[in-house]
């Protein structure tokens, strides 16, 4: 192996877990003889050449954290060539063999373009709560970012039982309906509204007026912001028209990315960041590194960015049976 120096950021939205990772990347990569150096907020930092030398000490009692203690951005620089030339270069003056990413899609398809135009060597890790990368069956931060509005549905569901309401929450996930399918189905929502399936607002009318037909008083309905309703409070004034009704709108937001991660992203995150090291080692470079079924895969950076990830339509199918 003639890798001496890596590099590790991560960028894009924060992921509960993301600390998690850069602690595995720091310490496999100094356990292996390679020295780790930190980018700090993304590709921003990477573009002023803001790097410290990790050492073991300086990745301690971070496991349990969320965010990311690099910092994070979204750099619209990064998506220009003259952007990324500029990344490559100070890549380069510091010596830096390979770099490895920690983010979503738009994260790593800056580091594709990177790779195709300068010939860098990275390894992507998937750090998103959304949860919407191909290669892998999750990412790291969204089982954190699931339960905790699960906590916060569960909340709700008191206050919407004691005075019989309606209640749309809405939760994070941009172009994709991960976070929604699971929190709606762990929950016991009457209806989940995700992307993928369409805003079916006949159907969500159809669904409150059985409910209440079978002496249901209330209904907890959640929506992926990126529902194609245009989100929770447009959800409400159809049913204020349709139903008369007077829902009240919960918005999650960022609540979602925050807190300590739960035992499964720390778990998922250490396991990444050492597969992601061990790749280097043995030149899987240019690829992202993910779980499926429980083993380690390597997929081209290319295709975790470009194929879609297909959600799962049985949940919210399984969701609506079991809520009559
Ligand atoms: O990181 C993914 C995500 O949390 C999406 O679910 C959400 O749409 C977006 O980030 C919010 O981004 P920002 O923090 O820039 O508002």
């Amino acid at each position: 192996m003639d890798f001496k120096r890596i590099g590790v950021l991560t960028s894009g939205g924060d992921a509960p877990g993301m600390n998690a990772a850069i602690r595995s990347v720091v310490r496999t990569g100094i356990h292996y003889g390679l020295e780790v150096f930190g980018i700090k907020y993304g590709y921003e930092g990477l573009l002023k050449g803001v790097m410290i030398k990790m050492d073991a000490r300086s990745v301690a009692n971070i496991i349990q954290r969320g965010g990311s203690i690099l910092g994070t951005s979204r750099t619209p620089e990064f998506k220009t060539k003259e952007g990324r030339k500029k990344g490559y270069e100070i890549l380069k003056k510091n010596n830096i063999d390979v770099l490895v990413v920690i983010g979503g899609e738009g994260s790593f398809a800056g580091a594709r373009e990177l790779e195709i135009e300068h010939k860098v060597k990275i390894v992507c890790i998937p750090g998103t709560i959304d949860n919407d990368i191909s290669g892998t069956d999750y990412t790291i931060g969204f089982d954190t970012a699931v339960n905790t509005a699960i906590d916060a549905v569960d909340k709700i569901r008191d206050t919407a039982m004691s005075l019989e309401r309606v209640f749309l929450i809405e939760v994070m996930g941009r172009n994709s309906g991960f976070i929604a399918a699971e929190v709606g189905l762990a929950c016991g929502a009457e209806s989940i509204l995700v992307p993928e399936s369409g805003c079916d607002s006949k159907n969500l009318v159809e669904i409150i007026r059985e409910s209440e037909k079978k002496g249901k008083k209330c209904s907890i309905i959640v929506v992926a912001e990126g529902d194609e309703s245009g989100g929770a409070f447009r959800v409400a004034e159809i049913l204020k028209k349709e139903l008369n009704l007077d829902p009240r709108v919960t918005v999650l937001g960022h609540i979602q990315r925050g807190g300590s991660p739960t035992a499964r992203d720390r778990i998922l995150a250490s396991r990444l960041g050492y597969e992601a090291v061990n790749g280097i080692l043995h030149g899987q470079t240019g690829a992202m590194v993910g779980i499926i079924n429980g083993k380690i895969v390597f997929t081209p950076i290319l295709e975790s960015c470009n194929k879609k990830k297909s959600l799962d339509l049985n949940l919210l199918k399984i969701a609506e049976i079991l809520a009559k």
